[in-house]
Parts: structure tokens; C-alpha cells; sequence
């Protein structure tokens, strides 16, 4: 995808977000979106913080079993603790990874961030070795952001 393209991508999603009527179905619309534009991209998910643990919401590809994930476990809860994007280029090689899939080899996970609060993330794996860069991230962060914007309203 060229960056041209991920220009747009970054339109159509902002677009979407503004649009929906619910939080869940901006979640949806993100999830649906990335998983459809971005080849690399295995599998796009949501997870919001509750409490002291992580929850799954709107996701796309192969059903996880981990629903609910602990602050302090996995990449994931790394993410939300360190309040930073985490990219992990060999999963197998990272002792937080839960794994989900066998065939994933490596994972972002970028923070929704409000302030200083940690509200979620979006938790991408992908079946490609390294497959996330600063390309991803210049992608992401911002969807994260007009993500924070709508949570909490409903
Ligand atoms: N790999 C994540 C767990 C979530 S699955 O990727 C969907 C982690 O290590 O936290």
C-alpha cells in the first residue's frame, strides 16, 4: 500500500469513526476497515480496558482465547503499562506473548490513549515475520487517537 493510500485509508476511517452512532460500532467500522485495506494484517482487534484487565471487543479473523487479558500479562498488557506502541517482530522470541494462532509470527499493539489514561488498544497480529514498521505505526496512532474521541460518550 502505498502511503498515498494509507492517506485515504486514514480519511475513510476518520470519516467512519465521526459517523458512527455508538462506540462499538466505531470499533467495528476500525476493525473491518484495517483487516480489508492492509494484506499483512491477520488479525485486527480491539481490546478496552475495564477495571484491571483487558476485554475483546469488535474483532476480525480467527475467534482468540484471550478475551480477557490481565494489565500486567502478554504483549498486550505491556502496551497499556508502558502507555507506547510495542512492536514485536518474532512473537516466539518475546516471553510476554500469549500466543493466539500458530501462525502468527509478529504483533502491534498501539494504546488508545486519553492524557495519561490508557482506555484500549488495537492489537494487530500478522502470519509475515517483521511485518510491522514505522508505516504501521504513522497508521495506527492516529486511528487510536480518533478512537479515544469516542469513548466514553455512549
Ligand atoms: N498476543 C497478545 C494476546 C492477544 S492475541 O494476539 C489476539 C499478547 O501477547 O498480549
Amino acid at each position: 500500500m502505498t502511503d498515498i493510500d494509507r492517506s485515504d485509508l486514514l480519511t475513510a476511517i476518520g470519516s467512519a469513526v465521526a459517523a458512527a452512532p455508538t462506540t462499538e460500532s466505531a470499533m467495528q467500522q476500525v476493525v473491518r476497515l484495517l483487516k480489508d485495506a492492509v494484506p499483512h494484517y491477520t488479525w485486527v482487534g480491539i481490546y478496552v480496558v475495564e477495571g484491571d484487565e483487558l476485554v475483546l471487543g469488535p474483532y476480525v479473523g480467527k475467534p482468540s482465547p484471550h478475551t480477557r487479558i490481565p494489565l500486567g500479562k502478554g504483549i498486550c498488557g505491556a502496551a497499556v503499562t508502558e502507555k507506547a506502541t510495542i512492536v514485536v517482530d518474532d512473537v516466539n522470541a518475546d516471553p510476554r506473548y500469549l500466543a493466539c494462532s500458530i501462525e502468527t509470527k509478529s504483533e502491534i499493539v498501539v494504546p488508545i490513549m486519553r492524557g495519561e489514561r490508557a482506555l484500549g488498544e488495537i492489537d494487530i497480529d500478522s502470519d509475515q515475520p517483521a511485518a510491522f514498521g514505522d508505516r504501521d505505526r504513522a497508521l495506527l496512532e492516529p486511528v487510536a487517537a480518533m478512537l479515544a474521541e469516542r469513548f466514553d460518550e455512549d
